[in-house]
């Protein structure tokens, strides 16, 4: 395929509203040696698009501060960590035969080589990402999808959501036969992790609101415990024996009242803080039950070898609740912000 010259992208240049997302035509980026070129096919929304936006992530020490998850946002910066698309040109010296492939984004910055690296950046965040019609990565970073059955969209919905699940779900230990619980279920990562626990022989049980619980048991929930009041005694009434890994987006009052529900050795898995950032707990339920409180950010190049495997055969296959064109990305984010969907919001170039 011929490269233009310039195309189209929605770039924000300050932190602010959905407003500072703003289209500009810009020079497409050239692939360095070990980088690539691709096409975007399919770009999800996630989270942390509205959150740097909005620099909501504070700093240590200053919890109020403005500022990106890794710090300061280099400005303009192109959004959009999720892109699933095609490999249209490689880097100097780079394995042409990569030209053509549909491949998926792992769209973390790693602190190191090997399996196990820590994700310390994001693509859209510490580099320009798929909120646009072309984007460049590293080669070792893309992954060949061509023969997976998932659409593009699909795919795109994979890296951030259901790589943050199975990082989750790795760093929980979670086996088969155990009891798992999953909070902010209806969300891109909650699906997510109810299809990978259900998947893994786990039985799901997930916290979800009222309408939503139904698209939430379709995804392999085993029970749906709405959140809206009573949540931990409907979950002490589901799982009488207690729960053996709680995968939680939501932390808050949750994790502060729930930690008990956990079995002897159990595992507090937490990624998000959507129901409140400060949490108290009885430290004596801790450690008196050797449970663990476990945080989990991303995933690992091992973790995303594995997401790839699973799309490969299908073995996860992402709800998309609405596509949008690039140019109204505002819009696109502002019904993320309303939480009103199930399952992944997708913008197409
Ligand atoms: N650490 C990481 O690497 C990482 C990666 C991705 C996301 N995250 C974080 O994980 C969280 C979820 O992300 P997502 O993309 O899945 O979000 P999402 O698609 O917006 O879904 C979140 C779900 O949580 C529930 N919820 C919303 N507000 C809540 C509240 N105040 N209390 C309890 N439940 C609430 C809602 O479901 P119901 O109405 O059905 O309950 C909502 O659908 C966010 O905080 C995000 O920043 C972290």
């Amino acid at each position: 395929m011929d490269v233009p010259e310039t195309m189209r992208a929605m770039r924000i240049s300050g932190h602010g509203g959905p407003e500072v997302l703003e289209p500009a035509e810009v020079a497409v980026p050239t692939p360095a040696a070990g980088e690539v070129l691709v096409r975007v096919g399919a770009v999800a929304l996630n989270n942390t698009d509205l959150w740097t936006r909005e620099g909501a992530y504070g700093r240590p020490g200053d919890p109020a501060a403005l500022s990106g998850w890794r710090g300061p946002i280099d400005f303009p910066r192109v959004q959009g960590a999720d892109v699933a698309g095609r490999v249209v040109a490689v880097g100097p010296g780079g394995d042409e035969g990569l030209v053509g492939r549909r491949v998926v984004v792992d769209p973390a910055i790693y602190d190191g080589e090997g399996p196990d690296a820590n994700p310390v950046g994001l693509m859209g965040s510490e580099r320009d990402g798929g909120y646009a019609e072309f984007v460049t990565a590293p080669a070792a970073r893309v992954h060949d999808m061509t023969d997976s059955p998932l659409t593009d969209d699909q795919l795109a919905a994979l890296p951030v959501a259901y790589g943050t699940a199975l990082g989750m779900i790795e760093r929980g230990g979670l086996r088969e036969g155990e009891t798992a619980l999953v909070s902010g279920a209806s969300g891109g990562v909650g699906l997510a992790l109810v299809q990978i626990a259900r998947a893994r022989g786990a039985r799901v049980l997930a916290i979800s609101s009222g309408s939503k619980s139904e698209a939430v048991r379709e995804a392999g929930a085993h029970e749906v415990v709405d959140r809206a009041a009573g949540t931990l005694a409907r979950l002490g009434a589901v799982a009488p024996d207690g729960i053996d890994v709680a995968l939680d987006v939501v932390a808050g009052e949750l994790l502060s009242d729930g930690l008990p529900l956990l079995r002897e050795g159990g595992r507090w898995v937490v990624a998000g803080a959507l129901g409140g950032y400060e949490v108290t707990f009885d430290v004596r339920r801790l450690y008196l039950h050797n449970t663990r409180v476990i945080g989990s950010t991303m995933h690992t190049p091992g973790h995303f070898d594995l997401l790839m495997e699973l799309a490969r055969r299908a073995a996860v296959r992402p709800v998309i609740a609405a596509a949008f064109p690039l140019r109204e990305a505002a819009r696109a984010q502002r019904e993320l912000a309303r939480r009103d969907h199930v399952g992944k919001i997708v913008l197409h170039p």
